[in-house]
């Protein structure tokens, strides 16, 4: 089944537009919940709230990040043990964190595993610069990050796991990037993760396009063969356009 999952990133700043910000996405994502997955990944503060909203409705709830020990002296952390019960999944490695909080491609192999080994679905996160575009190595960048980032993973991961190709040049940018080249990228994804952990479980790991995904783009994406749904940022912040978002990826996988 597809997976459309909405990144709010650091948005809503209050608990009011939050929750009504659920409230818009809930019905369509649950009328179509029998054709794709929808997850959203609210801030940490607003998980519980999120949660309590999301009871019975098929929409699923994921961190943008959690931390690789459990327990233990890691101020301002959270772990993967805290997030399991009402989090289905977590996102790793969202390059904001790369870029701001200096995440390493260890850090991000250590996260995943840490994830995927409480039950949680683990959206890996692998995109290269523009500088990487432009001189027309953004193959190397994306391999080296696939590779190390699931370095500690193995087959039996990979119902769980899930990478999302966001090139950081299309983040945020209003510049999607041309769906021949994600496709490309996410043929040598699908061909890596069967290098690392065998064929089969390969075509068990989902791959997600994200980068500037907005109604009016998606069809492009969730048409090409090897893609699995999208990861939104900005139009997943507004209920009406993720909604659509939505609507579209349905009828696209409905009709394959
Ligand atoms: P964007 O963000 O849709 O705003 O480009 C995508 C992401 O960062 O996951």
């Amino acid at each position: 089944m597809p997976l459309v999952a909405a990144n709010w990133k650091m948005n809503p700043t209050n608990i009011d537009d939050a929750l009504d910000l659920v409230r818009g996405v809930m019905s369509v994502a649950r009328g179509h919940a029998d054709r794709v997955e929808v997850a959203i990944f609210p801030p940490f503060p607003w998980l519980l709230a999120v949660s309590d909203l999301l009871v019975e409705t098929g929409v699923k709830l994921g961190a943008q990040d959690a931390f690789w020990e459990n327990s233990g002296a890691f101020t301002g952390e959270v772990s993967p043990a805290m997030l399991k019960g009402w989090c289905q999944w977590v996102i790793i490695g969202h390059s904001e964190r790369r870029l701001y909080v200096g995440e390493t491609d260890e850090m991000v192999a250590k996260k995943t595993a840490a994830v995927l080994s409480r039950e949680l679905g683990a959206i890996m996160c692998v995109g290269e610069l523009l500088d990487h575009y432009d001189e027309g190595r953004s193959d190397e960048i994306v391999t080296g990050q696939v590779r190390a980032g699931l370095a500690e993973c193995s087959a039996d991961d990979s119902a769980r796991l899930v990478i999302a190709y966001e090139p950081v040049w299309a983040i945020g940018s209003g510049r999607n990037a041309d769906p021949e080249h994600a496709y490309k990228t996410m043929r040598l994804i699908r061909r890596i993760v069967g290098e690392m952990i065998g064929a089969g479980a390969a075509r068990k790991v989902r791959i997600l396009y994200g980068g500037s995904v907005k109604a009016a783009n998606v069809q492009q994406y969730v048409e090409l063969p090897l893609c699995d749904g999208v990861l939104v940022g900005g139009a997943s912040l507004d209920a009406e356009e993720f909604a659509q978002i939505v609507r579209v990826t349905a009828e696209v996988y409905g009709h394959r």
